[in-house]
């Protein structure tokens, strides 16, 4: 049982839940449409007006918006509000060219503290945690967000960033946290560092890892929970919609990631017509802010394939673990492969360690996938085959060294000619 009590809407009854979005809907796209021209031009142009959305399905007549509408009108160009009431900006790096920028309202801060707290608590935080945060701070949401959620909550936040591993350890086995918030890739590093220095990552003070900002498959779950002995709980959020603390998965259940539908609410499209799926079937999530002040995001293109389902443990509908995004889908000879189906059968191959990348090569006119994992030759022998016969598809399997990452694990290099 949390020891915190949730908040009402939480748990009040599905139709409380749709009128208050339907009302902040209403105020969300009125609020785009009148402070910014690039929403106002979309619209125009789409036939639209604010007062057309009178129930929550009107929402579907609305245009997409898209990384390259942020990117086309970097960096402040997509905010609603004046710069003297912007009190905080972050970024998120692209991998080419511009950085996508956000810009926050105090209130806006107000309630990304407010879901990220809701989160931690979702999490099983209790009264009296003290919260290791190992997700970067700085431009990236991660460490501010996971700060100020814990903040909120009333528990002692230790704020140490990500990197100097050796520290990390250190810290964990001196301050003894109940809590810590970190990527999954950047955990498992944590955790072969306590190994390096002898210390058993089973008896640590950790109780609860909140992990996100990158797809890690329940293969991965597993593993971590039982190397460290702790409950791993997914959290997600995108800084475009406000940064961590979209979504959380309930300890008590640990079924999918409940939304926090109250502020963010979420649609899945067929990724190729756009149209909109029924709940339960998998798509390309989008979603719509709906307190956002500073950059309100109207059907935002999230490019990250999942599922909804109903609530469980909350009001709020669920999101299934995401385990890739369109952009990450690789094709080898006609077969589709995303990185996550890998990482499932290095997991479940004795012999092969959680750390890999996936390397793509020109082999003549054709795609060909390489997989560099750490682990014995009898491990990749086993793998090669597995991949043979469960995804279809012939892959090289290399043992090698893999750089280990301090935030966001690089699962792909592409070296395909551009
Ligand atoms: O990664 C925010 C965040 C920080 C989330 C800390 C959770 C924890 P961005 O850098 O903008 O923001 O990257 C967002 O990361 O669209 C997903 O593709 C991926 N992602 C984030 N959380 C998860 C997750 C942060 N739990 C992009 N599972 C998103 C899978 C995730 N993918």
């Amino acid at each position: 049982m949390n020891a915190f009590p949730l908040e009402p809407i939480e748990k009040a009854p599905v139709s409380e839940l749709r009128k208050l979005q339907l009302e902040r809907l209403q105020w969300t796209l009125q609020h785009a449409y009148d402070n910014v021209p690039h929403y106002r031009k979309k619209f125009d142009a789409a036939g639209v007006k604010p007062g057309d959305c009178r129930a929550l399905e009107d929402l579907a007549r609305f245009p997409f918006t898209t990384k390259a509408d942020l990117r086309e009108n970097y960096p402040y160009g997509m905010f609603a509000v004046p710069m003297d009431r912007i009190v905080r900006i972050h970024a998120s790096s692209g991998t080419t060219g511009k950085p996508t920028v956000v810009g926050y309202t105090a209130k806006d801060i107000d309630t990304w503290s407010h879901v990220m707290a809701r989160s931690i608590r979702a999490a099983g935080a209790r009264p009296g945690d003290k919260v290791h945060v190992a997700y970067g701070y700085g431009l990236f949401t991660g460490g501010l967000g996971a700060h100020y959620g814990a903040e909120r909550l009333g528990l002692a936040v230790i704020p140490l960033g990500g990197g100097m591993t050796e520290r990390q350890v250190q810290l964990i086995q001196d301050f003894k946290p109940e809590i810590i918030m970190v990527t999954p890739s950047y955990m498992l590093a944590i955790a072969d560092e306590m190994e390096r220095q002898g210390v058993d990552p089973k008896k640590t003070s950790l109780r609860v890892g909140v992990f996100g900002a990158e797809p890690w498959t329940n293969e991965m779950r597993g593993l971590i929970e039982k190397r460290l002995s702790l409950n791993a709980i997914d959290l997600y959020g995108l800084s475009e919609v406000i940064g961590p603390g979209v979504a959380q998965e309930c300890v008590e259940t640990k079924d999918g990631l409940t939304i926090w539908e109250d502020h963010f609410y979420p649609e899945v499209i067929d990724p190729d017509t756009g149209s909109v799926l029924p709940d339960g079937e998998k798509g390309e999530l989008v979603f719509t802010s709906l307190t956002k002040e500073a950059l309100p995001v109207i059907r935002y293109r999230t490019r990250d394939l999942t599922r909804l389902l109903p609530g469980s443990a909350r009001t709020m509908r669920r999101m299934e673990k995401v385990t890739g995004r369109s952009d990450d889908m690789i094709i080898i000879r006609g077969v589709n492969v995303f990185p996550s189906q890998i990482e499932e059968l290095i997991l479940k191959q004795p012999g092969l360690s959680a750390h890999y990348f996936l390397e793509i090569t020109k082999d003549g006119p054709l795609d060909h996938l390489s997989v560099i994992v750490e682990g014995g030759e009898r491990g990749a022998a086993a793998l090669k085959h597995r991949i043979k016969s469960y995804i279809g598809i012939s892959a090289d399997v290399r043992i090698g060294a893999v750089e280990r990452s301090i935030g966001k694990a690089k699962r792909v290099v592409d070296k395909r000619p551009k």
